[in-house]
């Protein structure tokens, strides 16, 4: 176990002696305070790993001391000894941030093992994540995260083109970004009040992509039963963004090359030219030389979209990115989930750091975002990412993982959320029962709650006495 200095408050000498000797043996170093008062004034002076404090105590209860630490030093795990343990104070201290709690009388055997388990539940909380890295909390660009030279290199790339009317091609692997990019240019250009229009290329067989960009006038074709206005007009004044931009056929191909002369269309259909006013940007992750050098791809039209070029680099080439995107997620994913999440095992941060990301940036995010789900505590331990279908634990190669099923994931965020206060109470009985040898009456008492009102419990929280599982 690692060296620790632990804080043992609690306003009877016995207990305090009791855990500084038991803690002692295991050598631990361990302070300790009668009153939350003067416990408050240590941890203004002194770092500690582990806090045990006593719930009840004249003054300040251990409730206070609890939110005092939370104040003082928020990452440091917090053990509540409770007396007459109620599901209310039980349930008020977990919610207030506890690790864990123990129902005195307790064994040495018992303090250890939750000391033990709580300091091996020792976290590398969200905000540490980066400040071991020195990195500050600057922000990247845009939507972007993100402070490698690489991704600076992205950050002006974009600032220039915005400021031009210039066809940009975005290239890169999938994941990288590109999507991204492309608002980013749109939110930083002069055209930023009219319309980002986004296509992908890759959906629409060749005739609806076509009659989607160009529109067609009524009766151009069977179906055509209305004028349809293309998306190049309602891109009108503002961004068409061309994604997938390989996936075109040769002769849409050839059409997108007029557009890009003339600037003007022709509805299918139509007989007039209508001019238009757009930024392009089209994007791909494919090499479109290579496409063109098989010739399934037009090299005239290649060179007028790759006017200016701006590749999005993978992310095993910018590890250094990595901690901060991991930060970024937790904290978007817990707040959107609901979920109080402290940080990571240390296990898991250097996985993370070291995974080559076949998936790129949406591979880390879909990551973190299923973790966050899975976890059952409030920190992410490596079961949380091995439940992925992972074949890939080096750092090279592999595939990509399996994204998560939407309505899968949606269907446990609300069920995290609306349990979420569940959690804490099912595992307050669970471990009163247990303590109890699935005694109710006997875990009733213990916890202080009239055995009827513990059984309705029970019920609400499907535990049943005769399946202790
Ligand atoms: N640097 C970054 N910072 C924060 N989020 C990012 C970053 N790069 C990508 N993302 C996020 O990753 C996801 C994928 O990004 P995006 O859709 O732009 O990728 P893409 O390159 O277009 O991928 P694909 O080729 O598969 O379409 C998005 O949710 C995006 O917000
Ligand atoms: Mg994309």
């Amino acid at each position: 176990m690692e060296e620790c200095n632990i804080l043992v408050v609690d306003d009877e000498a016995v207990i305090r002696d009791g855990l500084q000797r038991i803690l002692n043996r295991e050598s631990f170093r361990v302070d300790t305070c009668k009153s939350g008062h003067a416990a408050i004034e240590l941890l203004q002076q002194k770092e500690f790993g582990l806090i045990i404090t006593d719930l009840k105590m004249p003054g300040m209860d251990g409730i206070e001391v609890l939110k005092a630490v939370k104040a003082l030093q928020p990452n440091v795990p917090v053990i509540m000894i409770t007396g007459y343990a109620t599901v209310d104070t039980a349930v008020d201290a977990m919610k207030h941030g506890a690790a864990d709690y123990i129902a005195k009388p307790f064994t040495p055997e018992q303090i250890l093992d939750k000391v033990r388990r709580v300091l091996e539940q020792r976290t590398i909380t969200i905000d540490e994540i980066c400040l071991r890295k020195e990195i500050i909390s600057h922000n990247g660009f845009h939507q972007f995260i993100g402070e490698s030279r690489e991704m600076q290199k992205v950050y002006h790339r974009i600032i220039h083109v915005a400021a031009t009317n210039s066809t940009v091609l975005i290239t890169g692997e999938s994941g990288t970004g590109k999507e991204l990019a492309a608002r980013a240019i749109h939110e930083n250009s002069p055209r930023k009040e009219k319309p980002f229009v986004a296509v992908d290329c890759s959906s629409l067989a060749e005739t609806l992509l076509e009659s989607e960009l160009f529109g067609h006038v009524k009766g151009s074709f069977t179906g055509a039963v209305l004028t349809k206005t293309g998306l190049f007009k309602i891109a009108d004044g503002g961004t068409l963004f061309l994604d997938e931009i390989s996936n075109i056929s040769l002769s849409t191909q050839a059409k997108l090359l007029r557009v890009l002369q003339e600037r003007k269309i022709t509805p299918i259909g139509g007989t007039q030219l209508v001019p238009i006013d757009i930024h392009l940007i089209a994007a791909t992750n494919k090499e479109l030389r290579l496409l063109v050098n098989e010739g399934l791809f037009r090299e005239d039209l290649f060179f007028r979209l790759n006017i200016i070029p701006i590749e999005l680099p993978p992310l095993r080439n910018r590890k250094q990115d990595i901690p901060i995107l991991i930060r970024h997620f937790l904290k978007k994913y817990t707040v959107e989930i609901g979920k109080q999440i402290r940080g990571v095992a240390p296990d898991v941060m250097s996985f993370l750091e070291n995974y080559s990301y076949p998936g790129n940036v949406r591979e880390l995010e879909n990551m973190i975002e299923r973790a966050v789900v899975l976890a059952e505590g409030d920190i992410i331990r490596n079961e949380d990412l091995e439940l992925w279908d992972r074949d890939d634990t080096s750092a090279h190669g592999g595939s990509e993982l399996i994204p998560l099923n939407a309505e899968e994931l949606k269907e446990m965020k609300r069920h995290i959320r609306d349990h979420a206060m569940e959690t804490v109470e099912s595992v307050f009985v669970r471990n009163a029962l247990e303590r109890n040898n699935w005694n109710v009456t006997r875990a009733a008492e213990e916890t202080g709650i009239l055995r009827p009102n513990f059984q309705s419990m029970m019920k609400k929280l499907g535990i049943s006495a005769k399946d202790p599982h």
